[in-house]
């Protein structure tokens, strides 16, 4: 088998760290890997599989001479070096907003829209999606595609660590700070401080009152799901969880649904775990969850007073599921479409 020069951009981060532990233990045959961060990070060391390797800063990365580019670093650094890689010949695989709603750019969950990276992207590059859409758009799947939906309202409930490893510092530091009785220090990550709270806001609101959490979370799950005119509106909010994200969803369809069909068809979804009445007891949460590579799905219920609305409760490890596992599979099935070189 081919074995695969890989380069993580924004390999000290918490995306990037996940992303180094998940190609360590999968089977991808990896001949190097190339550690790239900001120029604080220069030097330091991490080991991988029988190596260890050194991070490098990115801005003395000229040539970068890799199959397989994962950009894990913001928007701005993939806008930046995205495309000046793939036009290298690396196939870039990118964790940030830059790119996701390109026509030239698929946005891929392999269990859901595989069959967007049949061939390679002219681009060269292709979209990771968001935290919560992958998870959402992961439930979603089987429901959508066997029932007419009429809207889906959904709240989510979003960890510290989607702010990155500055996020769980804030959230860690601020809980200590309010334990002791002292003013805690200043928020950098959130717009408030997040210990003992909830905001009801991720990332900046747009003149309608939208953010753009909440507005990423329509496009990109009707680009995956292939549905261009889904109805689907959401609140998300910023809790005080460390990991994992969760989501209350409200899925109203054109026609009464039976609760049976609806556990069989999330039972039997690849990849989702169903907490419900005879399968497995109780509900998921972003604490106590047992597999952080599956989309766990309970309180699934009817509403009593409209046979047509379901709710659906859904939690996800947003560092794994909702990042560096997604992009680790988007590799996988990349090489096994043979879209990627190798030696
Ligand atoms: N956290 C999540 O749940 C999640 C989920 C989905 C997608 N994402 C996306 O994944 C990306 C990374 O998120 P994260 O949570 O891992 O953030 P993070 O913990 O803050 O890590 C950021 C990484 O980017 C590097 N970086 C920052 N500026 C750079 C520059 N100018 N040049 C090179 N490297 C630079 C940092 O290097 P230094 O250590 O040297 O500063 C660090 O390795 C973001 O685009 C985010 O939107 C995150």
């Amino acid at each position: 088998m081919k074995a695969f020069d890989i380069s993580i951009i924004g390999a000290t981060g918490a995306v990037g760290a996940e992303l180094i532990r998940l190609l360590e233990s999968s089977r991808i045959p990896v001949s190097r890997l190339r550690l790239i961060a900001s120029g604080n990070s220069s030097g330091r060391q991490s080991n991988f599989r029988e190596e260890v390797c050194i991070v490098e800063p990115l801005r003395e990365v000229d040539d970068i001479k890799s199959d397989i580019v994962f950009f894990s670093a913001g928007g701005a650094v993939s806008a930046a070096f995205g495309p000046r890689f793939a036009a290298q010949g690396a196939l870039v695989i990118d964790n940030s907003n830059a790119f996701r709603m390109d026509p030239d750019v698929p946005l891929v969950v392999p269990q859901v829209n595989p069959s967007a990276l049949a061939v390679r992207p002219r681009s060269g590059i292709v979209a990771n999606p968001n935290c919560s859409t992958i998870q959402l758009v992961r439930a979603l799947r089987p429901l959508v595609k066997a029932f007419d939906v009429h809207q889906i309202i959904l709240a989510t409930y979003q960890a510290a660590s989607g702010g990155g490893l500055v996020g769980i510092d804030e959230l860690l530091n601020g809980t200590r700070s309010a334990l002791d009785g002292r003013a805690g220090p200043s928020a950098e990550r959130f717009p408030f401080p997040l210990a003992f709270n909830a905001i009801p806001q991720v990332g900046e609101i747009s003149p309608e009152g939208v953010t753009v959490e909440e507005h990423k979370l329509v496009q990109e799950s009707r680009k995956i799901l292939g549905v261009p005119d889904l109805r689907l509106t959401s609140t998300c909010v910023r809790v005080p969880v460390m990991n994992g994200h969760s989501e209350a969803v409200y899925l109203e369809f054109e026609e009464p649904v039976r609760l049976e069909q609806v556990h069989d068809l999330l039972a039997k979804e690849p990849g989702v775990r169903l907490y419900a009445d005879g399968i497995r007891e109780g509900y998921p949460m972003p604490r106590f969850l047992e597999d952080p590579a599956e989309v766990h799905v309970g309180r699934v219920r009817l509403n009593p007073g409209d046979p047509c609305g379901l709710w659906i409760w859904v939690v996800a490890d947003n560092l794994q599921v909702g990042a560096a596992l997604n992009a680790l599979l988007i590799a996988q099935l990349s090489i096994a479409n043979n879209l990627i070189g190798g030696t």
